[in-house]
């Protein structure tokens, strides 16, 4: 790994045998990018790698009018606004003159080994001798502004993190309307855009388009990433597929309002930015103050999308998710939600845990409903002392019953949350976001905490620790079921009010930040009226997410096949639930519900006392599955190998990274008449040379066989194949565990 530097043509050379990224300073001293992609020998000097330099009708530079040199034309590491270039800046300031212009020329530079946490924020990590920092430092001294680039360089992994650093060096105030986090120039926009978009319920779906003149974008302004769009990117190239050919995907490390946008400009060059969204956002930089951005990671593939998607789970399971978290085994949970929904007492809640050990679950899981008078929705948020109706002998005791039982104990908070009816919203009508000289919007009868201010943060830690203490939780599923309208804070002033976005996620951050380090083996799930705040940002405190609230075999399918972009496996929260689903009112087989699952962390949504017997038997067959592939779902390369977003069956498979096993899951949706029987799929990433067992069968398959010829699924029925037929019907499933011989 190496950061070459020559410091006499001023040329940066970031590469470790995957990838390089080159930048320089242009003659006018600015910042200028020359290239982005996989790794090519250093050489001495890379300036004629730098596009441009041929008079166009562009403005030129203004200090000398050189036709040739034009910002319009050239790439740029982290462009400006005010001069020649034309197209949206990474950075947007004014100064208390009302002037917008600045121009920020290189100063010097710093390479550090390791990384550095951002303050408040979270990031990604590197131990020592993991990866190398950049720090680019430029100056306009106009404005008194000092503008720092980091570049982390990973060892082992074919990505970049970057982030923005601005210091107010001068004496004036300055309003900061923009800070991308990164911002990245290419020669053409020949790629397809990838990007991950949905709803409440059908969260995460792929959405493809070729790039084109304009502005392209997804973005949140909701307080949340958003179930609508994720804080996330991907170009490929039109012939790149799964397997081959290039891709570059963008991740930011951020759980509030977002930006990721691509222009294509009139030269059909590509700019892709992403950071803070800048619509509701200002920052006042008063003279000495400094402002960080959150992180934005670039991925670079030549080996397809597979290819990223392997490289951005090794990121994010060895340099994001908690190390205290990332060899941990998570437990087999059971959440009651939609067991019992708010009905619930002891007694209920101890035969559910009962009856779930006796079929092998390790953790159960206490959802909505325990606290203050909670019988639906429209009461309770924040007042999180035991609902001593449903609960009369307390949490504690609660606690102690289950793990009596031999399960760990895990509750459920919305700790951002208040209902009008409640005692904290009577105590503290101030602490909620909103206008008071507006109405306040409800959403699920519900209003938003202030957490921009100190003491609502301090008043959950104190109320959530209490309950970590006492009732002895191994687990909190942190929830937040709606997103902020009347964005405004009492506590910001006219100067300090464009902060407010920003600011309730920092306080977000430091309640996550003071409960995990002062608990570091309690297990957070985050959850946002299921993913609607499942981004890499919550991931750094809560190494698991519930994926969607819809447990529907056949729709879990779509969310988990698009949430594999960014998010490892073991991250992502599912569960078997009880049929029909009660999000879609669609029937599957437990199979099928347990095949999907198995992709995911494990777990119940259901009420296991309600199951057959022979439900119970398959379901302990279930969970001792699980616990068998269970590491190799946390540490394997992933395989998409056939989508459902474009075929009537979804293929994925999971490889332990020394290829000693696999697990492989085939679904069809749709049955169809007279299928063909003797369908072949063939699997990826095993080792040619080996020989494997599949399920425990006696006779091996080479491994070769197994990715060029393909395995057989077993004989589907087809109207007179009664006796043989081993599947059929919409919504089936196979799952392939393989084991190399040794
Ligand atoms: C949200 C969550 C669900 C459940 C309910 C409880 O919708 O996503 O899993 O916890 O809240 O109200």
């Amino acid at each position: 790994m190496s950061i070459h530097i020559n410091t006499e043509a001023k040329q940066f050379h970031l590469t470790n045998g995957k990838i390089s990224y080159i930048f320089h300073v242009l003659k006018n001293g600015e910042l200028g990018h020359l290239y982005y992609g996989i790794a090519i020998k250093h050489q001495a000097d890379f300036s004629h790698f730098q596009d441009g330099g041929i008079p166009t009708a562009a403005s030129c530079h203004a200090e000398k009018a050189d036709p040739a040199f034009s910002l319009e034309t050239v790439k740029q590491e982290y462009p400006g606004y005010g001069t020649t270039d034309f197209r949206e800046p990474a950075l947007s300031i004014k100064r208390e003159s009302g002037s917008s212009i600045h121009r920020f020329d290189f100063e010097g530079y710093t390479v550090t080994e390791g990384k550095e946490r951002i303050p408040g924020l979270p990031a990604t990590y590197s131990k020592p001798g993991e990866a190398e920092n950049l720090e680019v430092s430029l100056i306009d001294r106009t404005a008194g502004l000092k503008l720092t680039l980091h570049y982390t360089l990973f060892q082992d992994l074919p990505v970049i993190a970057r982030r923005t650093v601005l210091e107010n060096i001068g004496n004036e105030k300055i309003r900061l309307e923009r800070v991308m986090s990164l911002s990245l120039d290419l020669s053409d926009s020949e790629y397809m855009m990838m990007q991950l978009s949905g709803a409440w319920s059908r969260e995460r779906h792929i959405k493809e388009r070729k790039l084109e003149s304009g502005i392209q974008s997804v973005g949140s302004a909701r307080g949340a990433s958003s179930h609508h769009h994720n804080p996330f990117l991907a170009l490929r190239r039109p012939e790149t597929t799964e397997t081959l050919g290039e891709a570059i995907s963008f991740h930011f490390i951020y759980s509030g309002n977002f930006l990721a946008q691509i222009e294509v400009d009139h030269y059909d060059t590509a700019r892709v930015m992403m950071g803070i969204h800048p619509f509701q956002f200002n920052w006042q930089l008063n003279p000495g103050e400094t402002f960080h951005s959150p992180e934005a990671v670039m991925t670079y593939s030549d080996q397809g999308l597979n290819g990223l998607t392997q490289s951005v789970h090794d990121l994010f399971r060895h340099h994001l998710i908690s190390s205290n978290w990332q060899k941990k085994e998570r437990p087999v949970l059971i959440n009651n939600w939609e067991a019992t929904y708010f009905d619930f007492n002891a007694e209920k809640i101890i035969q559910i845990a009962k009856q779930s050990k006796e079929l092998g679950i390790e953790l159960f899981v206490l959802d909505d409903g325990w606290f203050g008078k909670r019988d639906d929705d429209t009461t309770s948020l924040g007042d999180w002392f035991t609902d001593e109706n449903k609960l009369p002998d307390g949490m504690e005791a609660l606690s102690e019953a289950v793990r009596a039982e031999g399960l760990k104990f895990g509750l459920w908070f919305e700790p951002e949350m208040v209902n009008e009816e409640s005692l904290l919203f009577g105590e503290h009508p101030d602490w909620v976001v909103h206008d008071p000289d507006r109405p306040k919007s409800y959403g699920r009868n519900q209003w938003v905490l202030d957490y921009t201010r100190r003491e609502v943060v301090d008043h959950m830690y104190e109320r959530m620790s209490s309950f970590i203490k006492s009732a002895q939780l191994s687990y909190i599923k942190w929830d937040m079921n709606r997103n902020i309208t009347e964005a405004f804070s009492a506590s910001l002033d006219f100067e300090h009010q464009g902060e407010f976005f920003h600011r309730y996620i920092l306080g977000v951050y430091d309640l996550y930040e003071r409960l995990t380090s002062e608990f570091p083996d309690v297990l957070f799930e985050s959850c946002a009226g299921g993913g609607g705040r499942f981004d890499a940002g919550m991931l750094y405190y809560a190494p698991q997410a519930w994926a969607s609230d819809d447990t529907d075999a056949a729709e879990r399918m779509k969310i988990q096949y698009g949430s594999s972009f960014v998010y490892p496996l073991y991250s992502m929260g599912s569960h078997v639930s009880a049929i029909p689903n009660h999000q879609t009112l669609r029937n599957t087989s437990l199979k099928t519900r347990g095949d999907v699952a198995y992709f995911g962390t494990f777990g119940y949504e259901l009420d296991p006392n309600q199951m057959t017997s022979e439900e119970k038997e398959e379901v302990k067959i279930q969970i001792l599955n699980y616990k068998k592939y269970r590491t190799l779902i946390r540490d394997g390369d992933f395989y998409r190998l056939r989508s459902p977003f474009t075929s009537n069956e979804l293929l994925w498979m999971v490889v332990s990274k020394d290829r000693s096993e696999a697990l492989a899951g085939w679904y069809k949706m749709l049955a169809a008449p007279n299928p063909k029987n003797g369908q072949i799929i063939k699997l990826a990433g095993l080792d040619p040379d080996a020989s494997y067992t599949i399920n425990g069968q006696t006779k091996p398959h080479h491994g070769d066989e197994l990715m060029r010829r393909g395995v057989n699924l077993s004989p589907e029925f087809n109207g007179v194949n009664g006796p043989w037929a081993k599947r059929g019907g919409d919504f089936q499933s196979e799952i392939f565990y393989l084991k190399r011989l040794l």
